[in-house]
């Protein structure tokens, strides 16, 4: 074999190494299992709206998270968020760091959600997180055309690309709508109208959505705002009531206790109603099937 034979041999050679590591890649094998590699599997998707409880200040005081992750919230193979670049990630407190960017963002109800679901329904397979709230938003800010209506349809969108079903939005928001007895009187019609509009938005007329009901609140129409969400009688939407559980000293925000709290309730009622009204679509849609791309 001549010098140049040899050198025409190895081009051939590393040409086919690289043609067949592109197909291993692309057919998503020999991948190491991190979360890019989580991208084509079916995920049951969970959508996290809101303002400051949703985004979560569990453990913030004075502008300073005290990063005490509890055991009910720590990170699971299985559950991912998709981040703010649209990427999935491995999923760990505080969910809402790069969401809610301008503050400082703590323990909110979403990892001890998930964690929870997973404890009690061992075939749930993975759980796909979504967070899209902002603090200190009220819900005029949340209405079809704003710039956060349109984020959170965007990424739910996204979220679905790559196979997977939006289980529910779980909306804890209100507080800010405490302040004027006008906002708190309205808070009923726009929630129904946003409601409607995300149902429509994502082609998911029966989408499951769970309301947090206030703790506290940033006015004294608390007590509206309250019965707008328990008022609220459309199929599909239900109620979990955040009253009463500890609040940290800003009077405002759920502690972390609470949010883990919050999070297991929110997973009791999430399962309790999937397993009346979805056996049906959860024998149709294998939570543990794997989609790859091209066969799902
Ligand atoms: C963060 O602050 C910037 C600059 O004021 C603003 O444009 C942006 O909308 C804010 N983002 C969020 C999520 O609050
Ligand atoms: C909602 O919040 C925005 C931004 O703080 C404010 O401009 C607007 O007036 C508020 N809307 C209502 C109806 O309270």
């Amino acid at each position: 074999m001549t010098y140049r034979e040899s050198k025409v041999l190895l081009l051939v050679g590393s040409m086919c190494t690289l043609l067949w590591l592109l197909f291993l890649t692309f057919a998503g094998l020999g991948r190491p299992a991190t979360a890019t590699a989580t991208s084509f599997v079916y995920k049951n998707i969970f959508i996290l709206a809101g303002q400051s409880n949703m985004a979560g200040r569990g453990g913030v005081v004075n502008d300073k998270w005290d990063g005490i992750v509890p055991s009910q919230c720590q990170p699971n193979p299985s559950i991912i968020r998709l981040d703010a670049g649209l990427s999935w990630v491995s999923a760990t407190e505080p969910l809402h760091a790069d969401i809610d960017l301008n503050k400082t963002c703590g323990v909110g109800p979403g990892m001890a959600f998930a964690n929870a679901v997973k404890s009690k329904d061992s075939s749930v397979g993975v759980i796909g997180l979504v967070p899209c709230a902002v603090g200190g938003t009220n819900i005029s800010q949340w209405m079809k055309g704003s710039h956060l209506y349109e984020q959170m349809v965007r990424r739910a969108q996204t979220a679905l690309q790559e196979g997977g079903t939006i289980r529910a939005i779980v909306w804890y928001q209100g507080e800010s709508d405490t302040v004027s007895r006008a906002d708190a009187e309205a808070y009923k019609g726009r929630m129904e109208k946003l409601i409607a509009d995300w149902r429509a938005d994502l082609r998911s007329p029966n989408l499951h959505v769970i309301q947090v009901v206030l703790a506290s609140g940033m006015g004294p129409f608390i007590g509206t705002v309250r019965e707008a969400q328990l008022g609220i009688h459309l199929p599909n939407v239900m109620c979990v009531d955040a009253m009463g559980l500890p609040i940290e000293p800003d009077g405002l925000h759920l502690t972390t206790e609470a949010q883990v709290r919050l999070g297991q309730m929110l997973a009791a009622a999430y399962l309790n109603t999937m397993s009346t009204s979805l056996s049906t679509s959860l024998s149709t849609s294998n939570a543990r099937r794997i989609c790859y791309p091209f066969f799902c």
